[in-house]
């Protein structure tokens, strides 16, 4: 990931070039981790950029900000337009871009209620698996370090202070010498990894855990149910333990970032047959289609970038 080549962010209306995009010290979300934010793609179709299933994204980070009662002075219209913006300010094609909510700088009270600020980072594609690790499949391991329980934090909202949990299975995983951490649940089942859901494969049926499992809803987690009813698989969505996944036949990550993540072991122990799994592969390729505006009928997951600048209404008041 590298920030080389972005000009432009975009900060409470306003496209601000990168260097300036300064935030104060006294800034409330610096301190307590009081922001939430989305992680959004933009893929080539036809040569041009279009952002993969920008409506979930949105609606996810309005229901992220209402948790933690920021309230984003924008409509989705005008953040759909700001960011198509610094798309093409930043004259990007395939692109990673972060919405960001937080808490202003005016207090640092706990109960305060600071403004929220808006702002939008968008950088070239980043590549959150090393390719090595993506063809021979991730090595996964069982984090020491629990996911927190959706009762102690909304686990269903992408909120930053949340992503400490996460930092430390990451950074223990690593230490250990494997690619992702895999976190369970306060009930000793499996929770997810720490920026990514977990499926596993048995013969003909997917299988997912929702948010009674203390995960994060992804979207790529959703696309994936709906593509593989449409490749004819079973589909099931419940509790996964460690056992199911030893036995399954073949697991796999996803996520925005990640995208589909084949896992070829977990703590030393190879998964299936082969990885990536045919089914993985499967999945993969039509998650590829969909992502590139190839199939038809996924065409509405993608909003093509307009060349030029749309009027929209500005701000909600604050
Ligand atoms: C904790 C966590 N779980 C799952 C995901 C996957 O979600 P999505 O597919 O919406 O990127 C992410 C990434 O955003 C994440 O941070």
């Amino acid at each position: 990931m590298t920030f080389a080549n972005v000009q432009w962010t975009w900060m409470n209306g306003e496209f601000v070039p990168f260097a300036e995009s300064t935030v104060p010290l006294s800034t409330h979300a610096l301190h307590y981790g009081t922001g939430v934010f989305e992680g959004i793609r933009s893929y080539a179709v036809d040569g041009e950029p279009a952002l993969f299933r920008l409506d979930a994204h949105l609606e996810r980070f309005y229901e992220s900000a209402a948790v933690y009662g920021l309230r984003i002075p924008f409509r989705p219209e005008h953040l759909t337009e700001a960011i198509c913006g610094l798309i093409r300010r930043n004259r990007l094609t395939e692109s990673y871009i972060r919405p960001i909510a937080y808490m202003g700088a005016e207090t640092l009270g706990i109960r305060a209620q600071c403004s929220t600020e808006t702002a939008i980072l968008a950088w070239p594609n980043m590549a959150h698996v090393s390719e090595q690790s993506r063809r021979r499949g991730a090595r996964l391991t069982v984090s020491p370090y629990l996911k927190f329980d959706a009762r102690m934090m909304p686990t269903t909202a992408k909120a930053c202070g949340q992503y400490l949990n996460s930092r430390l299975a990451t950074m223990e995983a690593s230490r250990r010498g494997y690619d992702e951490a895999l976190l369970l649940n306060i009930a000793g089942n499996v929770a997810e990894a720490a920026v990514a859901n977990v499926f596993m494969v048995k013969g003909r049926i997917l299988r997912t855990n929702d948010e009674k499992s203390s995960i994060l809803m992804g979207i790529t987690r959703d696309s994936i149910l709906q593509l593989a009813v449409a490749e004819g698989f079973q589909v099931e969505v419940g509790a996964i333990t460690v056992e199911d996944l030893r036995n399954a036949d073949e697991v796999f990550l996803c996520g925005t970032a990640c995208e589909i993540l084949p896992v070829a072991e977990l703590d030393g122990s190879r998964i299936g047959r082969v990885s990536p799994g045919p089914v993985t592969d499967q999945i993969h390729n039509a998650f590829d289609r969909a992502k590139t505006g190839a199939s038809r009928e996924w065409a509405h997951w993608l909003h093509r970038v307009a060349a030029k600048e749309v009027s929209v209404a500005t701000t909600v008041s604050k």
